[in-house]
């Protein structure tokens, strides 16, 4: 098996003899050894790493340091200390700041299991990340497909149905005018009735599939969402932007749009508030959209309701735009929920 394995280790005579160990177990090895900060930052740079294997204690630097540094690099490679004394307040330590293991060198075999665990940990939690990604990537690409869904059902709705509505009130213009006898009239009545309902009707789908002022702009659209949720639920919603207009592309102004309605959402069902504030803040390189509510708070167990994906939904469309949010309450002092993505290569930005 190849194995690429860095060494933080200052005896030549000590490295040879992990190095034997680890051919002898059927590792090809491919090892570089190092025994400064300098050295083992320069490696790390030339990465990939299956494993960095650490002395504790060295002339100019220690175990602990070089964790420290392979942390900061953000790779994902087991570290294991290998060393002649390591006291066990030390080793619980250096397992708290994330090494994998560590081994004494008078109990030198058990090197090898603790390199085949550490690895097999490696490889499940990069397993893992990989399966989140393609979730996160599942989910924004469902985002995507369900916000043009809709809008085609919008059109479709308007065009065909809404085209229907208008040739037969045409229709039923003329029928009124030239017809006669009262109860034909008063039948005309009822259908002038049903069909300014049906109008009413696909008017709203519409405005639910599609609202009309997400064609405004982001500013606008906000704007429209807290002046409607104050009128529906009679709870004051004061909204305020640093900018008159903002250019963003579609996907941030819909991510931006249901990220505030299922915030208000939440609110009108669970926060019993008497006011909400939302703000609308733009820089050159972020965007960000905070709603505040005064009322009870979140639950403990809020964040982690079976049955609730309003939360979870915001933060997986978040992560998709390379944003995040960011959820801030406190009990019966109400809930903040803050949305931040980047406009930096946002198509909107651009223009
Ligand atoms: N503004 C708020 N004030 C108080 N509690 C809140 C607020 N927003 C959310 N919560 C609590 O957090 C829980 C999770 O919210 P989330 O939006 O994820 O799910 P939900 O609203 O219950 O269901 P869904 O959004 O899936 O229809 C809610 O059930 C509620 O208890
Ligand atoms: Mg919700």
């Amino acid at each position: 098996m190849p194995l690429r394995a860095l060494f933080v280790e200052d005896s030549p005579t000590d490295y040879n003899l992990l190095l034997r160990l680890l051919r002898v177990a059927g590792y090809a090895v491919d090892a570089v050894r190092v025994e400064t900060e300098t050295g083992l930052r320069d490696a790390l740079a030339q990465g990939p790493w299956d494993v960095v294997i650490s002395d504790h204690n060295l002339p100019e630097f220690s175990s602990t340091a070089a964790l420290q540094v392979l942390k900061e690099t953000g790779l994902d490679a087991p570290f294991i200390i290998v060393s002649g004394a390591i006291g066990e307040d030390i080793a619980v330590e250096a397992m708290i700041a994330g090494a994998d293991d560590y081994i004494l060198k008078s109990r030198l075999p058990r090197l090898v299991p603790a390199l085949k665990r550490s690895l097999a940990a490696a490889e499940s939690r990069r397993q893992e990340r990989a399966a989140q990604l393609r979730l996160r990537q599942l989910s924004a690409h469902l985002e995507e497909v369900k916000e043009s869904e809709r809008k085609a059902i919008a059109r479709e709705i308007h065009d065909d149905i809404g085209g229907l509505l208008t040739g037969l009130t045409f229709d039923l213009a003329w029928l009124q005018n030239h017809a006669t006898g009262d109860r034909v009239l008063e039948r005309l009545h009822n259908m002038q009735a049903l069909l300014e309902q049906a109008r009413g009707s696909v008017q709203r789908i519409l405005r639910e599939l599609r609202p009309p002022m997400l064609e405004l702009g982001v500013v606008a659209a906000l704007e429209w969402q807290a002046q409607d949720f104050s009128r529906r639920h009679g709870i004051p919603c004061h909204f305020v932007s640093n900018r008159e207009t903002i250019t963003v592309s579609d996907a941030l102004l819909s991510a931006l749009f249901r990220f505030c309605q299922e915030a208000l959402t939440n609110i009108a069902k669970h926060a019993r508030a008497q006011s909400v504030n939302i703000e609308l803040f733009a820089d050159p390189s972020n965007i960000t959209l905070e709603i505040t509510d005064d009322g009870v708070g979140l639950a403990a167990d809020s964040q982690s309701k079976s049955g609730s994906y309003g939360l979870l939904g915001m933060r997986e469309r978040a992560a998709a735009l390379n944003g995040w949010i960011e959820i801030n309450s406190a009990q019966g002092r109400g809930t903040s929920v803050m949305l931040s993505l980047p406009l930096a290569g946002d198509a909107g930005s651009a223009a």
